[in-house]
C-alpha cells in the first residue's frame, strides 16, 4: 500500500473537519465531493454561497451534503472577532482590524481551527504558501515545547532499497528561509515526529545534510549542521541522529560506511535534514522531477494543522493533503 493508501485509510478511521478557505476554487470543490464521498473528511466550504454554488455548477461538483458558511454573514464572526482582537491586540490589532480579518475566508478558517470548530484547514490552490502562513503563525502558534513551525516532505522514491522501503522524509522545504543552528536542530526532531506520526516509521534515522562529511571540509556553513547536530542530540537523545553528511553517505551503505564509518545513520537514512530552504526546495524537486517521486507536503509545529498547497496542485494532490491533515489532527 503507498503512504497515500495508507493516510487515507488512517483519516477515514476517524472523520475529521477540514476548512477550506478557497470555497469556490474549482479543484478545491471536485476535492471536498471526493473527500465527503469516499469517507476521509467532512469538508467545509468557506465563501460566498451563491458564488460557491455556481463555481460548484460549473465544475460539476455535487455539493449538496457538503456545509457552506459565508464568512460576511456568520453567526460567529462576533466571537471570532473578539478572540482575534485578544489574541493580537499587544501586537497593534484594533477590534475594527479584527472585524474586518474575519470577513476574509482565510482569517475565519484560522480562527474556526483556533476555536475548535474545524479541525483543521488545506489552502493554497489560489492563495501563496505566505498567504496562509503568516496568520497560521500569527494565531495558531506553534506547539507547546516546539519553538518553530518548518515543514517535511513524504517522499515516495521508486527504489525500495532507498530509505523506508523507497519512503523518506525531507525537511525543511517549505517554511524558514535561512534557519540557526538550533533552529536546525528543532526541525530535524520535527521531521523524526513527523516520520513517526504520519509515516508509520518506528525508527526514524536523521540525516543532517551538508556539502561536507565527518569534517571533510571545512566552512562556516558546516560548522552550522554540525552545531545543529550537537543541540538536536541535547533535544532529543534517544533519537538515531547524525551529521553534517553528504547525500550520499547519507543513503548510500558502501558510501556511509567509507565515509562516516560507525554512524548510526550513515548509509540507511530516512529522514533528510537539508541546511536550509534554497536546498531543501530545490533538493525534493529534483526528486521529483528527475528521481520519478511523489512527495507531499506538511506542516510541522502547528498547534493545529493546516497545510498548504502549491497552485498548479490537482483534484488529488488536495484530496490528499487534507487526508494528512486530517490524520494530524487525529
Ligand atoms: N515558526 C514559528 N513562528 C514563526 C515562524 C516560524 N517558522 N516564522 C515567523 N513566525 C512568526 C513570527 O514570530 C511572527 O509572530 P508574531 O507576529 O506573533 O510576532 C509571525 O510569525 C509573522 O512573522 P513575520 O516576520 O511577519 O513573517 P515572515 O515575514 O517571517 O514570514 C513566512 C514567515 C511566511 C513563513 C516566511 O518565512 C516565508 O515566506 N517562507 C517561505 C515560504 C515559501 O515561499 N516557500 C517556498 C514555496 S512552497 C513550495 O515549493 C511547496
Amino acid at each position: 500500500m503507498s503512504i497515500l493508501e495508507r493516510i487515507k485509510e488512517k483519516a477515514k478511521q476517524s472523520r475529521k473537519r477540514i476548512v477550506f478557505p478557497e470555497g469556490d476554487e474549482p479543484r478545491t470543490l471536485q476535492a471536498a465531493v471526493i473527500l465527503s464521498s469516499e469517507g476521509i473528511a467532512d469538508p467545509i466550504l468557506l465563501g460566498n454561497e451563491a458564488t460557491i454554488r455556481e463555481a460548484a455548477l460549473a465544475a460539476d461538483a455535487d455539493i449538496t451534503n457538503i456545509e457552506v458558511i459565508d464568512p460576511e454573514n456568520s453567526p460567529s464572526a462576533e466571537a471570532y472577532t473578539a478572540k482575534l482582537y485578544e489574541l493580537r491586540k499587544a501586537k497593534g490589532m484594533t477590534i475594527e482590524n479584527a472585524a474586518s480579518l474575519v470577513k476574509d475566508p482565510m482569517y475565519y478558517g484560522i480562527m474556526m481551527v483556533k476555536t475548535g470548530d474545524a479541525d483543521g484547514l488545506v489552502s493554497g490552490a489560489a492563495h501563496t504558501t505566505g498567504d496562509m502562513l503568516r496568520p497560521a503563525l500569527q494565531i495558531i502558534k506553534t506547539q507547546p515545547g516546539i519553538g518553530i513551525v518548518s515543514s517535511s516532505m513524504l517522499v515516495e522514491v521508486p527504489n525500495q532499497n532507498i530509505g523506508d522501503h523507497g519512503l523518506l522524509v525531507y525537511a525543511d522545504c517549505v517554511v524558514v528561509p535561512c534557519p540557526t543552528a538550533s533552529e536546525l536542530a528543532q526541525i530535524a526532531v520535527s521531521a523524526a515526529q513527523t516520520a513517526k506520526k504520519l509515516c508509520d516509521i518506528e525508527e526514524p534515522r536523521v540525516a543532517l545534510l551538508s556539502f561536507s562529511t565527518k569534517g571533510s571540509a571545512q566552512h562556516e556553513l558546516v560548522t552550522k549542521v554540525r552545531e545543529a547536530t550537537q543541540i538536536a542530540h541535547k533535544l532529543s537523545p534517544s533519537l538515531l541522529l547524525d551529521g553534517e553528511m553528504q547525500f550520499d553517505a547519507a543513503l548510500i551503505p558502501e558510501i556511509g560506511a567509507s565515509k562516516a564509518k560507525g554512524s548510526p545513520v550513515a548509509g540507511c537514512a530516512n529522514v533528510l535534514v537539508f541546511p536550509d530552504l534554497q536546498a531543501g526546495n530545490i533538493g525534493y524537486k529534483i526528486t521529483q522531477r528527475l528521481g520519478g517521486a511523489i512527495a507531499f507536503a506538511v506542516l510541522q509545529g502547528l498547534d493545529k494543522p493546516c497545510n498548504d498547497l502549491s497552485r498548479g496542485c490537482s483534484v488529488e494532490d488536495i484530496v490528499a493533503t487534507a487526508a494528512i491533515t486530517a490524520v494530524q489532527a487525529q
